[in-house]
């Protein structure tokens, strides 16, 4: 039997199923995946196997539908930890469908907690965003920073699903939460068999870049050179997902092994570095070679301008720091691209 159970919801997305292959290696931990594939693909826990040589336990889940999380924690009796990402998560989706992004969003959130701590779960990390902070003029943003007013009803969903977090772990008897802020997770596991794979033609800035480079995308747009920055162009802080995936392994050793731990705490994950958007395709070129087609094109709704993290809280407390670089970000990303293509996906 193992010591401890984790769920992990979207565990076939790209950052929960990244934080699947750091889990399993760790000892005496299972691992069970819900997923309801509406932006990723059951193909991925296979992706997992190869690199991990486990089967991951995984159903099917609709989240935001109460009777069918009842029925999750039914078949997977002894879930002492949740890890939960599933969530919808694109900015300028979330502007034009308010709605879709609040009731899964926060129904999810809210169909879990209760469902888990029924079923004896004590520790929680949810998956919050650095778009929490809105847009914020004094950088590099700490826990401590006020936030600003968020810029789309995705980063709002954050701002609520932290709460709901703290809310409820204070009166829980055994419940104790981890909001996690991820800055910007790019790049894929180093052996390119994993990585991000979204089911529509992506949103986020480096799968758009390596999409435009290997032909799948003609020409990819830059939203926005007229900002206050260096080069006129949006700054955001880029973190390896591997990073990002391995904070989460100790985000849960943390809440497991300091019983007296606060019973809700906030950290940073980001590089604590600040990179234009025009810097990230620079810094790609550098690795692929490859001159990337793209033009500048108007602003993108509900883009803040800059954000970069100060995230030695993490460091401090959690013994978490980003490793990897911004060239092995965009080497990997690219190394998984090109296996994609190999694969005729
Ligand atoms: C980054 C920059 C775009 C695409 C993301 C996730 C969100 C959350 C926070 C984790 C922006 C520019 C992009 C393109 C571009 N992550 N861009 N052309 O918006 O910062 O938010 O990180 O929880 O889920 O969405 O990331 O990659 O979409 O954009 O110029 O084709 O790249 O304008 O300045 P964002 P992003």
């Amino acid at each position: 039997m193992s010591r401890k159970t984790v769920l992990v919801t979207g565990g076939a997305g790209y950052i929960g199923s990244h934080t699947i292959v750091a889990l399993a290696e760790q000892p005496d931990c299972a691992i069970v995946s819900a997923d309801n594939y509406s932006n990723s693909s059951a193909k991925t826990y296979d992706r997992i196997e190869r690199i991990t040589g486990k089967k991951i336990q995984h159903m099917e889940c609709d989240l935001s539908d109460a009777e069918q999380v009842k029925a999750l924690f039914g078949k997977f009796p002894g879930i002492t930890g949740v890890i939960h990402f599933a969530a919808f998560k694109s900015v300028p989706e979330s502007v034009a469908f308010p709605l879709m992004y609040y009731r899964n969003n926060v129904n999810s959130l809210i169909n879990l907690l209760e469902t888990a701590e029924k079923a004896g779960a004590t520790d929680f990390i949810f998956s919050s965003s650095c778009s929490v902070y809105g847009n914020i003029s004094s950088l590099p943003v700490n826990e401590m920073t006020v936030p600003g007013k968020t810029e789309s009803p995705y980063a709002f969903t954050k701002v609520i699903g932290e709460k709901i977090l703290q809310d409820f772990t204070a009166v829980s008897k055994k419940m104790k939460g981890i909001s996690l802020r991820y800055f910007n997770p790019v790049g894929a596991h180093e052996t390119g068999l994993l990585g991000e794979l979204p089911n529509q033609r992506p949103n986020n800035l480096v799968p758009v870049i390596t999409q435009t480079a290997i032909g799948k995308i003609p020409e990819m747009q830059v939203f926005g050179s007229d900002y206050g920055t260096r080069d006129g162009t949006c700054i955001r802080d880029y973190v390896h997902v591997c990073d990002i995936a391995g904070a989460h392994v100790k985000a849960l050793d943390f809440l497991e092994k300091n019983a007296s731990a606060k019973k809700y705490d906030v950290f940073n994950l980001g590089s604590g570095s600040g990179v234009t958007v025009l810097e990230a395709i620079q810094a790609f070129e550098n690795v692929s070679r490859r001159a990337l087609n793209y033009k500048v094109a108007p602003r993108r709704a509900g883009d803040v301008e800059a954000i970069f993290s100060d995230s030695s809280k993490a460091e401090k407390e959690l013994g978490w720091q980003a490793k990897r670089s911004l060239r092995e970000m965009m080497e990997s990303a690219w190394k998984w691209e090109q296996h994609l293509a190999a694969e005729g996906a």
